[in-house]
């Protein structure tokens, strides 16, 4: 099979990102099937489907980590080329270094930059605060809670510097409670930080939460079976959860899993 990738040089309005027709497979076996969507300036968008129907593989294909069959991915203004450093990309697992402290693990893309070491500590210091982590810095990742780990994971990924961030999961491996709060902690921090998001799950609750669009994902290969727009009251999102808008969108959701 051949792979094409065709990256353009578009300006793209308030869109960031824009995935057209988009297919993906490995080898003989198709994964992603002609999907199509938009990430707007600072929107968050949720990508919500069931085990192996591709979500991972969607994320990978937008930064640029796997060739893609057909189909085009702008990143604003970008060839393909740059594509692989126009995102902040949180994987799957937190992945932090047992090794490495919390600065060192947070710093690393700062690192890999080539900044020195006054610009990097300039840097992390005054958001580890904002990240919840201060007097952590020298800690190594054992001796933190799981919604602790998160953050230095959510930190690491901000620092990689892109407006764009891929968030595979980032919540999963929480417990309710943990999970809750930091659902709420980051909602209001992507709003400060001004970050275009997508943030792929299988739990319906935090989708509807968090974005501002649903994209849901479904069969083999996967294809974007349902689109559905969220409207909340931005400034009360802990009383959304219980609302009856909220449950109306759930059962809209449940229909296409
Ligand atoms: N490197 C690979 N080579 C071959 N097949 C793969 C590879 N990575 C994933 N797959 C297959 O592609 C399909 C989609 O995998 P992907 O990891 O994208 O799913 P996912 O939606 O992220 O699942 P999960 O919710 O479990 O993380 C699965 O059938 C998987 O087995
Ligand atoms: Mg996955």
């Amino acid at each position: 099979m051949t792979k094409a990738l065709v990256f353009q040089m578009t300006s793209l309005k308030s869109n960031v990102l824009r995935v057209e027709k988009l297919s993906v497979s490995y080898g003989e076996h198709p994964v992603l099937d002609n999907l199509s969507f938009d990430l707007g300036k600072n929107e968050i968008i949720s990508v919500l489907g069931p085990s192996g129907v591709g979500k991972t593989t969607l994320f990978q294909s937008i930064a640029g980590f796997i060739d893609i069959d057909t189909g085009t991915i702008q990143i604003q203004g970008s060839l393909y080329d740059q594509t692989k450093n126009k995102v902040s990309y949180m994987l799957q697992k937190d992945l932090l270094f047992e090794h490495k402290t919390v600065y060192d693990n947070a710093s690393l893309p700062l690192v890999i930059q080539g900044k020195t070491y006054e610009e990097i500590k300039g840097k992390v210091m005054p958001l580890l605060q904002r990240f919840g982590l201060e007097n952590t810095e020298n800690l190594y990742p054992f001796q933190l809670s799981g919604g602790m780990r998160q953050r230095v994971a959510f930190l690491r990924t901000f620092l990689m510097g892109h407006r764009i961030a891929l968030l595979d999961e980032p919540f999963s491996a929480l417990d309710t409670i943990t999970r809750s709060k930091m659902q709420t902690w980051y909602y209001e921090l992507v709003k400060e930080l001004e970050l275009s998001t997508i943030l792929v799950t299988h739990d319906i609750d935090e989708a509807i939460l968090l974005s501002d669009r649903v994209l849901v994902l479904n069969g083999k290969p996967g294809k974007i079976v349902k689109e559905l727009v969220i409207e909340k009251d931005k400034n009360a999102i802990e009383s959304f959860p219980t609302s009856h808008a909220f449950l109306g969108y759930k059962k809209e959701i449940l229909k296409y899993l």
